[in-house]
């Protein structure tokens, strides 16, 4: 079949989302309805109130994505969705919808890894793209360095041993009271500040190791409040986000250049709500432009969660003929 169209499902923590994606590479229309507004209240996303809303909204966001995608349901040739990682009872909600539409439409159902779906956001954004290429995924819940060996082929080269990345920008940005998501935040209010005015730890772990942490660069950031707060000393909370958020990106770059080096590997790409930062894309860019490297990164709508990333990776699934059935079921500790 030369055109292959899947709707594609995500619901994995607090947006609730759907997408038709001709090929893996081509987004026709994507939805994406976020809970943000809600979760705002509580500093964070509370999961039976996720759960709730996707039950809400999930019907009329998959009608909207096949109408923005001016297909019918007879058209589509899979339904995609989302199975782990992510809050349980948030991932049901989809898993449960795409059983119910591939049933009642009689069409092949695919479960796809959350993570993978992140990977293949880059595929989307460039065309051309094909593996092997080194990715750094660094989202709210994961951090990941991974080594794309093929279509639905990985190597988990690091992970990080405490804090997710997002994590750690999202507990900075409520200690200096930016709110919640506080990545995009962080990264707005960074550009205001001085990164070289504070000297925060980069936290290597040792040289050896892929694996990165950021729980003791939070203490060291908490710390630097608190004591400046004791001396009555001023805090600039825009010198803070630029200092902390270089900290950041530097090891996350560092350790993304080392894993090319390492595989031999000449193209990076960036994945999850973090890569949508917009120091860690220019560091990158730099530091792939000197090496040589080629390097890709998804615009930011594709970088935090959305159902077209699912699509993307379903399409490889599709070709292989990786179908799920009405077994399938949410896995909220799903590995890559
Ligand atoms: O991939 P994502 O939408 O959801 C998960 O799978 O976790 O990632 C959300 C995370 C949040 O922690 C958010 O603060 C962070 O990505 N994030 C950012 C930026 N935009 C989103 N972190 C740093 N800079 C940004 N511009
Ligand atoms: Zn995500």
């Amino acid at each position: 079949k030369e055109n292959v169209l899947i709707l594609s499902i995500e619901s994995s923590c607090d947006e609730t989302a759907a997408a038709v994606v001709e090929n893996g590479r081509n987004v026709l229309s994507n939805v994406i309805s976020t809970q943000i507004e809600i979760h705002k209240e509580f500093g964070g996303v509370v999961p039976e109130v996720a759960s709730r809303k996707h039950i809400e909204n999930i019907s009329d966001v998959v009608e909207e994505a096949l109408k923005n995608a001016n297909v019918t349901s007879e058209q589509i040739d899979a339904v995609a969705v989302t199975y782990g990682p992510g809050l349980v009872g948030a991932l049901l909600v989809g898993v449960n919808f795409a059983k119910g539409l591939a049933f009642a439409w009689q069409k092949p159902l695919i479960g796809v890894n959350h993570i993978e779906g992140h990977i293949s956001a880059n595929y989307i954004e460039d065309k051309n793209l094909e593996p092997p290429f080194i990715c750094m995924v660094a989202s709210g819940g994961h951090s990941h360095l991974v080594y794309v060996k093929d279509y639905g082929k990985y190597e988990i080269l690091g992970v990080t041993r405490d804090d997710a990345a997002g994590e750690a920008f999202d507990k900075i940005a409520r200690a200096i009271g930016l709110g919640y998501p506080g990545g995009p935040l962080v990264d707005k209010t960074a550009k205001m500040g001085n990164k070289d005015a504070i000297k925060f730890p980069r936290v290597i772990i040792d040289e050896e190791t892929l694996d990165f942490s950021f729980s003791g660069l939070k203490s060291a950031v908490l710390n630097y409040i608190h004591n400046s707060e004791q001396k009555n000393e001023k805090v600039i909370i825009e010198d803070v986000a630029a200092s902390f958020q270089e900290a950041v990106v530097e090891v996350l770059a560092m350790k993304t250049m080392k894993a090319a080096k390492k595989k031999d590997c000449n193209t990076v790409a960036l994945a999850g709500g973090v890569a949508s930062n917009s120091r860690l894309r220019e560091i990158l860019q730099e530091q792939c432009l000197a090496a040589g490297y080629k390097f890709t990164k998804p615009s930011p709508v594709l970088c935090t969660d959305n159902a077209a990333m699912i699509g993307a990776a379903a399409y490889y699934k599709y070709l292989n003929k990786q179908f799920a059935d009405s077994s399938l079921n949410a896995l909220p500790n799903l590995e890559l």
